[in-house]
């Protein structure tokens, strides 16, 4: 079954070149989509979660006016146990996998290396957000696309925590269980609206390894 996925590769390769943004409705089952949510879920009932920090080295520090998220990181991970947690959670190996096809896709298509995967959970607690702003580089890495995948069964718009696209004709886009989100990093800036419920996502980077 190459074709069908070669095919939504074209297809998403097209919406980002034209828009920089593409939204890719379930590109893995509901199934593996209910089983990540899951290992998330459980990954925050068992303090994995850290509250987010805005800035890096000795100015990196907490502030909630800008995001109130929390986060657990999954590639590259600060734990020595990042192996054992992808051999446990066969929900996450899977999205691993998809992403690392999508990370080759990619490279085919904008015909550059894309070598670095970054990935982390996150959660936003009702009545936090993420205000504005274009995702930073971070170590050696330069990152080209971000992409995000929603957690949220059932999600309806008095829930608000809508991924807003700031740009001329902005475009808003739910966290609903199973979507991916990509775009470009370097030029989208976006921001995460105000939550009413609990939201999950897995988000991560695409990149290259940056000189020094
Ligand atoms: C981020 C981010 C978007 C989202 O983590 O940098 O912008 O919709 N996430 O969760
Ligand atoms: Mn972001």
């Amino acid at each position: 079954m190459a074709a069908p996925r070669l095919d939504a590769f074209d297809r998403v390769f097209g919406a980002l070149s034209e828009h920089g943004v593409a939204i890719w409705e379930s590109p893995l089952s509901s199934a593996i989509a209910e089983v990540v949510r899951g290992e998330v879920a459980q990954l925050a009932a068992t303090d994995h979660f850290r509250p987010a920090m805005v800035g890096r080295g000795p100015r990196k520090r907490r502030i909630p006016e800008v995001r109130a998220d929390r986060l657990c990181w999954l590639v590259p991970s600060e734990d020595e146990d990042d192996h054992e947690l992808f051999a446990v959670r066969p929900g996450l190996r899977a999205l691993r996998a998809f992403v690392d096809d999508v990370r080759r896709g990619l490279s085919e298509r904008a015909r550059t290396s894309l070598p670095t995967v970054e990935m982390m959970a996150t959660h936003y607690p009702p009545g936090t957000f993420y205000k504005a702003h274009i995702d930073q580089f971070v170590g050696g890495t330069e990152r080209v696309f971000t992409f995000v995948y929603f957690l949220n069964p059932g999600w309806r718009p008095p829930d608000g925590g809508l991924l807003t696209i700031r740009r001329p004709g902005a475009q808003e886009i739910e966290p609903r269980l199973g979507r991916f989100v990509l775009f470009h990093t370097p030029e989208v800036l976006h921001e995460v609206t105000v939550t009413q419920r609990d939201r999950y996502a897995i988000t991560g980077w695409l990149g290259r390894t940056r000189p020094r």
